[in-house]
């Protein structure tokens, strides 16, 4: 079995990542500080896979432990890292920590690569890296524009990071840049975790319906779409999951054609904030208490990927509709309160 490292595997896009490795037979492994994750989600992929990851809790930007990982682990035949911080506001307020964990951290990883002969990366990039494209839908080629926030340039950066480090190693690198990934597996035994109030649009609204939250707040309702919200190009998570498996197979059974490749990860279909909301409420049953304020600052007005490339090269394709995403959203906040209360 071919062991993989998953940093940040107890994390939202990670553990669904995890379950989707487990059952295409690969031997996981998860590296986690848990930071922002918890230690239960190992139970409920065990429930949902029947086979429980290895751990190791430790922070990725503690050189000297993560050393002692890949020397203890030399037989690690790809790394899917994931472990970042990812909110893009806080990443404002407190931009040397989001450099230094999600810069630090990649390092130590491709420096125990490089050093134990661990030959493939796959790395969570971001569709942040466009910007506001002028051509829409963005592809590969697209220009990487100027990045919005601290937690937008720690994606770029890392992208260079891993280019230049390519340039004098044997390593190879697929970058995977995300659009938005929403959603849970169907168990509803994992899915997204926010802490606190939640920055992202799924979240908030899952919680609006359950009443945690007494308002959502539609970010901008003058922009020059369709009806006047922001579009997105969401994903479900589990599509999401399941491309991770592609890039590695592709990797590990030498099907690359370069030492770095990039994908984007998308439906290829943009949907508007009122777009997703119509949705929710039409698949749940759920009225949802909403009001359309200003723009967020920062907010671009519309993003969503050319998906041809990941389509034809890596031979992956999203097939989960918004209704899909939304109901599923729904089915995994329920669970959580049914947690809750038992
Ligand atoms: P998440 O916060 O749920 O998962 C990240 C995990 O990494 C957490 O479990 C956290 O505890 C762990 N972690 C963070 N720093 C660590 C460190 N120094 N050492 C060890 N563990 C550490 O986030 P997610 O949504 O699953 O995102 C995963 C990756 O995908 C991140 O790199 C993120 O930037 C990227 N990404 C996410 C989105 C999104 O909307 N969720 C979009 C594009 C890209
Ligand atoms: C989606 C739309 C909001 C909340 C962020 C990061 C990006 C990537 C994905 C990691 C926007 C609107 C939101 C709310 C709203 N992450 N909205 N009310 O901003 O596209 O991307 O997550 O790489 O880097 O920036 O996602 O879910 O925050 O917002 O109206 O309460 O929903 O204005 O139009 P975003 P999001």
């Amino acid at each position: 079995m071919n062991k993989i490292l998953v940093t940040g595997g107890t994390g939202y896009i990670g553990s669904h990542t995890v379950v989707e490795l487990q059952q295409k037979g690969y031997d996981v492994i998860i590296v986690d500080n848990l930071s922002n994750s918890q230690i239960e989600v190992l139970d409920n992929i065990t429930a949902i896979t029947g086979i429980k990851p290895q751990f190791e809790q430790f922070d990725l930007t503690d050189a000297p432990k993560t050393a002692d990982f890949f020397f203890r682990h030399n037989d690690i035949k790809a790394i899917i890292h994931f472990a970042a911080f990812k909110a893009v506001g806080e990443s404002v307020d407190k931009p040397l920590m989001y450099y230094r964990n999600n810069l630090v951290s990649l390092m130590n990883i491709l420096q125990g690569m490089s050093y134990n002969n661990i030959p493939n990366i796959v790395f969570s990039s971001s569709c942040t890296v466009y910007g506001q494209p002028e051509q829409l839908p963005v592809s590969e080629n697209s220009p990487i524009l100027p990045a919005m926030s601290p937690y937008g340039n720690t994606k770029q950066i890392a992208e260079e990071i891993i280019r230049d480090t390519l340039n004098s190693t044997k390593l190879n690198a697929t970058l995977l840049r995300y659009f938005n990934p929403i959603g849970a597996h169907e168990s509803a035994l994992i899915g997204e975790l926010p802490l606190g109030v939640p920055n992202n649009l799924m979240p908030f609204i899952t919680q609006t319906a359950i009443g945690i939250r007494q308002q959502l707040k539609v970010f901008g309702g003058d922009y020059p779409t369709r009806d006047g919200t922001a579009i997105r190009d969401y994903i479900h998570v589990v599509d999401l999951a399941k491309a991770h498996v592609v890039a590695v197979d592709r990797m590990l059974n030498k099907k690359s054609k370069k030492n770095l490749e990039i994908f984007n990860l998308g439906t290829g279909n943009g949907y508007s904030v009122l777009e997703v909301i119509n949705s929710f409420e039409k698949t749940t049953g759920q009225k949802l208490n909403y009001i359309v304020v200003e723009r967020r600052p920062g907010d671009i007005t519309e993003i969503w990927a050319d998906t041809e490339f990941a389509n034809n090269e890596l031979g992956w394709k999203a097939e989960q509709g918004v209704d899909e995403m939304t109901l599923s959203a729904w089915k995994w906040e329920l669970a959580l309160e049914a947690r809750k209360r038992s």
